[in-house]
């Protein structure tokens, strides 16, 4: 079943701390083995010293516990702390592992899966197996070297009244098995409630504007409660669970012991048993008590841990959708030809592009414009190789991009797309975001270029001035000026401006234009562009529809085609919009 390949999984993250984890283990172990020993000193309390009036061995005994505990003492710190090391350093591992898959995983995931659920995976899952790996291991071992010694000992002590206790174990390993199956089902529609109450909060949150706008306030409230209340439901089932499991085994193990009590105590009687050897005996029974009730739960807990292990590695287990080939090579310097050579794609069935050919010069301004939908965005995201194409090749200098390392390729090409994400940092971390060894003189030069100095040394600490998490105390423009300056300071040699200035008024679209025009002055440009009136002075238009290239041109020799691109250019008026 998937519970061996997540074994193996487990095995695997836990292999580097072998020696944590068997010191931990001596510790366990001697924890238990320790504590064992405290009912048979009652016993020889019971029979040599207080039955005997043995003065000397009194304090012997006295001493040795003192000792039992304090050695015990040591020993439960070095189960807990190193237990807690293990669980910390794996977590850190699977942390940082299933960290690095998702940002290698293609853009598709991203749009396709939403944000507050890879949260979900990275916080609610990973704390649910830390807490396991640093609690539940050592309860584990600790409670079942526990039970075993106990058994141990009450054979030792007498084998019949062993033999009556213990069938009634069978029982109670019954009903645990039962309910740490039902728990474990549970356990995953918990982490799945839990879930979507993140997604619900993540996407509010990230759409608090539209929420705001469109008054969907209470929609949203109302929603919240709905997946609110679910979570509620599926945890109060598992804890009605958990809460009934408890006192069924203690009642179970109750019946017992008093059963004990009154077979044993005529056993006393009738001078085949001593009396301190059936107080220890019963002191075992009732110590046994404790350690199976704990192991129940803690197999319920397992089974929620290993719930949340399949969803991490099944996070883990998608496949890179644009995977890098083992002899991948490190991109040269780009030179800026771009070719795309038959090219198609599909994101999914419905093909997007078709037949893509075109050949760009080093250095060429490509405009690119179409309807809504005709695929522009997609065939500049292939450039970055953000998808690879269903059919055909994209190629850079000659080199096709498959067969070049992501970094080397993603690194010489800048992009400014429609909506620009800040990060929540200052305005100098923000430019410097894909060269943080830049200096503060190159970030203002990039800032000048970009026409963004001015308006940043306004703010109230300049550079060092920290921006909202989506950037929401700049406005748009100073948002897109900041991007471009990003992308000016990564000095690259491709440039990708995908709608860039259409959510700009006139006023600043004029000034991001100038920045634009400044930064595209010997780089190859694809200049994806709505409004046509900013395309005046591009090299070369790339008119796209339905995924097809149906005319390429001068704005001019557009114009003069009566093609679609007049078209478009009629519908704004004749004049490109403004
Ligand atoms: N991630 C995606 N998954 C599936 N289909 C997609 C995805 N992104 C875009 N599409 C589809 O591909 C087609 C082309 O989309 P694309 O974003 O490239 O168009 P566009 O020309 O940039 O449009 P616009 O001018 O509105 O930005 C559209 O039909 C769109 O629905
Ligand atoms: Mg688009």
């Amino acid at each position: 079943m998937e519970n061996r390949g997540s074994a193996k999984r487990v095995a695997k993250l836990l292999r580097p701390y072998l020696y944590h984890i068997v010191l931990a283990l001596i510790c366990m172990v001697a924890v238990s083995g320790l504590s064992l020993i405290l009912p048979w000193l009652v016993k020889e309390i019971i029979d040599k010293v207080l039955i005997n009036k043995d003065l000397r061995m009194l304090n012997l005994i006295c001493l040795l516990a003192i000792g039992i505990y304090f050695l015990k003492g040591v020993f439960s710190f070095g189960q807990e702390y190193l237990m807690a090391y293990v669980a910390q350093r794996v977590i850190f591992d699977l942390r940082s592992k299933l960290w690095r898959h998702l940002s290698r995983l293609s853009l598709s995931f991203f749009v396709r899966e939403r944000g507050g659920e890879i949260i979900s995976r990275l916080t609610n899952d990973i704390s649910m197996i830390e807490q396991t790996l640093t609690y539940g291991v050592v309860d584990l071992v600790v409670r079942s070297v526990t039970v075993i010694g106990i058994i141990a000992f009450i054979f030792y002590i007498n084998w019949e009244l062993s033999l009556i206790s213990l069938s009634l174990l069978p029982l109670t390993a019954l009903l645990i098995d039962k309910y740490s199956k039902k728990m474990r089902k549970l356990g995953r529609s918990v982490q799945d409630s839990l879930a979507s109450l993140t997604t619900i909060v993540s996407e509010v949150i990230g759409a608090i504007k539209v929420v705001k706008a469109f008054a969907a306030s209470d929609k949203e409230v109302q929603r919240f409660e709905e997946a609110n209340l679910r979570s509620l439901r599926v945890s109060l089932k598992g804890a009605k669970l958990r809460a009934f499991l408890s006192p069924l085994v203690e009642i179970v193990a109750a019946l017992s012991t008093i059963f004990l009590l009154w077979y044993g105590g005529r056993k006393v009687i009738a001078g085949k048993l001593t009396p301190g050897e059936l107080v220890a005996f019963l002191g075992y029974v009732a110590f046994i008590v404790t350690p199976l009730k704990g192991l129940s739960g803690i197999f319920s807990r397992l089974q929620q841990a290993l719930a949340a292990l399949d969803r991490i590695f099944e996070v883990m287990d998608l496949p890179l959708e644009v995977p890098e080939r083992e002899d991948a090579m490190v991109m040269p310097r780009i030179e800026g030809e771009v070719v795309f050579d038959n090219v198609s794609f599909s994101y999914d069935e419905e093909p997007v592009l078709k037949g893509i050919n075109l050949r760009v010069k080093p250095g060429e301004v490509i405009g690119v414009v179409g309807p809504s939908g005709a695929g522009k965005s997609t065939l500049v995201d292939l450039i970055p190789r953000f998808y690879d194409p269903t059919e055909g090749s994209v190629l850079i200098d000659g080199v096709d991009i498959r067969r070049v390392r992501l970094d080397s390729l993603r690194r010489q090409i800048g992009i400014v797309s429609q909506e620009t994400v800040l990060f929540a940092a200052t305005i100098r971390e923000n430019i410097a975001y894909g060269r943080p060894d830049a200096t503060m003189d190159e970030i203002v030069e990039a800032a000048k270029i970009a026409n963004a100095h001015d308006f940043i040394v306004k703010l109230p600490n300049g550079y060092d001035t920290i921006v909202g998490e989506r950037g929401v105390n700049l406005s748009g423009g100073e948002r897109q000026r900041i991007a471009i300056a990003r992308a000016i300071l990564a000095n690259p040699r491709i440039l990708i401006f995908d709608e860039a200035t259409s959510a700009l008024d006139s006023e600043s679209e004029r000034i991001v234009q100038e920045a634009l025009e400044r930064v595209m002055r010997g780089r190859t440009t694809f200049f994806v562009a709505h409004r046509l009136s900013t395309l005046r002075n591009v090299d070369r238009i790339v008119v796209l529809n339905d995924g097809r290239i149906v005319e390429e041109g001068t704005h001019d020799e557009l114009l003069e085609r009566k093609g679609l691109y007049w078209k478009l250019y009629i519908l704004q008026g004749g004049n490109g919009g403004i």
